[in-house]
């Protein structure tokens, strides 16, 4: 900081805030800075620092307001929007926060997801362009993908079995690459995988990826308590921690998703689910789905949303299976490209931990069902 101050690049925001420090006891009627204000300060500084060219810990091409065109809405997600755009020209993603009176943890989130998704460089990884955090609204650049999300293009394009596994194996590949350099996505789901024109699947969205070094203090970050409960492990719901086995039991999810276009448990809505999840190791039913699912490929799946995280294989191992279940699959074998109707969507209750009997259960009734398994517990 001193050097910052000596050679004159420290952003007005740290020169102001040493500044009321320096005036206290100095000038007549100075008051210290409360402790909120110096957090407050101190987050506008490193988003000074990250937007000051010269001075950014991250390799990010920082983006003019003025060269980008926002056009259409195309995605809404936790802290932002995403628009169809042109940045010179060219056709772009624009990712930017809802408001431009960014709170101090909007202001850490967005920064936060712009330096990890900086340091990112592999082909199953959606490709970082640029960012602009100078403005009103700050936004991120990524290359825009026609065909959206993984759901969205198997809904819009006849796959095959085949097509099915490889896009499964083309997310694995993405996250054992984030695992091998340190990182935990924690939000791994089929709507932050985008599909490439040629059909290469993308792990994209940052917003809760984190170094695994910072996610082993339990309960300290408030972001791991939200999320999507459905692709979360029951670890994460009861201890609200994320590391690499959540995202492999965040994968199980996803390769059900990618298989069925189901959402995982149908409409029954969250707060219903958890305790199911976690009491009652309550998993989709791969037994019923409109393909049959290879059995390696069940087997996969099961091991990864497994109930003990010591239980989950690792993504190189996922990667690796998967790959072995495409070289035997069978290249001409359509898959439909519509969900089963929500009533017929199935959730399971895993035997491993419950040592009870195995039930297949329409996901509407599973909670009187579960309710009677817990011993009488009412639930709902
Ligand atoms: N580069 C892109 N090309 C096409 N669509 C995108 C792109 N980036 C994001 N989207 C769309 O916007 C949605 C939200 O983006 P995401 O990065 O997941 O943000 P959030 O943190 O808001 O969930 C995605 O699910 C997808 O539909
Ligand atoms: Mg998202």
């Amino acid at each position: 900081m001193k050097r910052l101050l000596d050679n004159g690049t420290a952003p007005d925001s740290l020169v102001d805030l040493i500044r009321r420090c320096e005036d206290v006891g100095r000038v007549d009627g100075a008051v210290p800075p409360l402790f909120d204000e110096i957090i407050d300060g101190l987050h506008r500084i490193m988003a000074d620092l990250i937007a000051t060219p010269g001075q950014q810990p991250i390799d990010t091409p920082w983006i003019q307001e003025e060269h980008v065109t926002f056009i259409e809405l195309i995605g809404r997600g936790g802290y932002g929007e995403v628009y169809l755009g042109t940045w010179d020209g060219k056709e772009v993603a624009l990712k930017k926060v809802f408001r431009g009176d960014m709170g101090r943890d909007l202001y850490t989130a967005f920064a936060a997801e712009i330096e990890i998704w900086s340091g990112l460089k592999h082909e199953n990884v959606l490709r970082l362009s640029g960012a602009c955090l100078t403005t009103a609204f700050p936004f991120i650049v990524s290359p825009f993908m026609k065909y959206g999300t993984a759901l969205s293009y198997l809904r819009s394009v006849p796959t095959t079995t085949y097509q099915r596994i490889k896009l499964m194996l083309d997310i694995a590949r993405g996250m054992a690459y984030l695992h091998s350099v340190g990182l935990v996505h924690a939000d791994l789901k089929a709507s932050n995988v985008l599909v490439a024109d040629d059909g290469t699947g993308l792990v994209c969205d940052f917003g809760y990826a984190k170094l695994e070094s910072a996610t082993r203090q339990k309960g300290a970050d408030p972001s791991e308590r939200v999320g999507t409960p459905r692709w979360m492990p029951p670890e994460r719901l009861l201890e609200h921690t994320s590391n690499k086995e959540g995202d492999v039991y965040a994968m199980g999810m996803t390769a059900y998703e990618i298989w069925t276009l189901e959402r995982p448990f149908g409409d029954v809505p969250d707060a219903r689910l958890w305790s199911r999840i976690i009491d009652g190791d309550l998993r989709p039913c791969c037994d019923s789905t409109s393909v049959a699912m290879p059995a390696q490929l069940k087997s996969l799946i099961e091991r990864c949303w497994a109930p003990e995280p010591k239980d989950r294989p690792s993504f190189e191992v996922v990667e690796q299976e998967l790959q072995e279940i495409l070289f035997v699959c069978p290249t001409d074998i359509p898959m439909p490209q519509e969900p089963r109707a929500v009533e017929t969507i199935t959730a399971k209750v895993a035997v491993k931990r419950t040592k009870r009997d195995e039930l297949n259960l329409n996901v509407g009734d599973v909670i009187k069902v579960l309710g009677r398994f817990a011993g009488g517990l009412e639930f709902g």
